[in-house]
């Protein structure tokens, strides 16, 4: 991996930020103070990361992705283009006085997306959700609810619409809660509506995916940072 930091001349990135070796980011992001980011991240043109926020390592923030305090995304997290990441259920600009809201007049609650997971285009995030390991945010969804492990959600509020696995691609149904991954030939198991997993396909497996390489974690998606 290359271990050059590579900031855009446009790039706004605080002195009190962090970032990790041969991570990119592109014109017009901006990255505040305290933040932290890990290794081999891509942040697209005009992503904002809001202090201390912590980001792990190969993370992509596509462009115009908006990620507020404090929000953690763990290693190998996608974020869509546009897509917002909340921090504050009821948001007032002004406290019943008529006087603008500082820093300590409100709590922030951060968003926490855990490894794997991707946040398709323009999708919200509302405030304090977890996105967990591996899952997907369809495209223009709302997230008001804490999403599972290996959960495919989509639409206004978000709803399970199916199971994806560690490549990204929805699961097929074997039946008596047994799920394969058509890329990678990977079994999931559901129970009780919680997906684990994954373990090698067995010999005669149905389905077309390879067994023998059960593929890497992480979504996949073009940087699209660079301009
Ligand atoms: C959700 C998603 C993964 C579904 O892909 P898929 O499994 O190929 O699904 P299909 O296109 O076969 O659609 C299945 C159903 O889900 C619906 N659907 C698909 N995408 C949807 C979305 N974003 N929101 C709501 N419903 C959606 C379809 O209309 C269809 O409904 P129907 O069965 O009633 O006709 C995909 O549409 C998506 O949103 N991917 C994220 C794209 C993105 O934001 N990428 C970011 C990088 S540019």
């Amino acid at each position: 991996m290359a271990t050059e930091v590579r900031i855009a001349p446009t790039a706004d990135v605080d002195p009190a930020a962090e970032i990790g070796d041969g991570t990119t980011v592109w014109h017009l992001a901006q990255v505040r103070e305290k933040a932290v980011l890990g290794r081999g991240c891509i942040l697209g043109r005009g992503a904002y990361v809001g202090p201390g926020v912590i980001v792990g390592d190969n993370v992509k923030l596509q462009n115009y992705a908006l990620v507020y305090e404090p929000a953690v995304l763990e290693d190998g997290v996608f974020i869509g283009p546009a897509a917002v990441l909340t921090n504050d259920m009821y948001p007032r600009s002004t406290d019943v006085e008529g006087a603008l809201k500082r820093d300590g007049d409100w709590s922030a609650e951060g968003v926490t997306v855990r490894e794997g997971a991707s946040v398709g285009a323009r999708a919200v995030i509302v405030a304090g959700r977890t996105i967990g390991r591996h899952a997907l945010v369809a495209a223009g969804a709302v997230v008001s609810r804490d999403v599972p492990d290996f959960a495919l959600v989509a639409g206004v509020p978000a709803r399970r619409i199916g199971w994806v696995g560690r490549a990204g691609v929805p699961l097929a149904d074997l039946g008596d809660g047994r799920w394969r991954c058509p890329s990678t030939g990977e079994l999931y198991t559901e129970q009780d509506g919680t997906l684990t997993g994954p373990a090698p396909a067995k010999a005669g497996e149905l389905g077309t995916g390879s067994t023998e390489s059960p593929g890497t974690a992480g979504p996949g998606g073009s940087a699209e940072g660079s301009d």
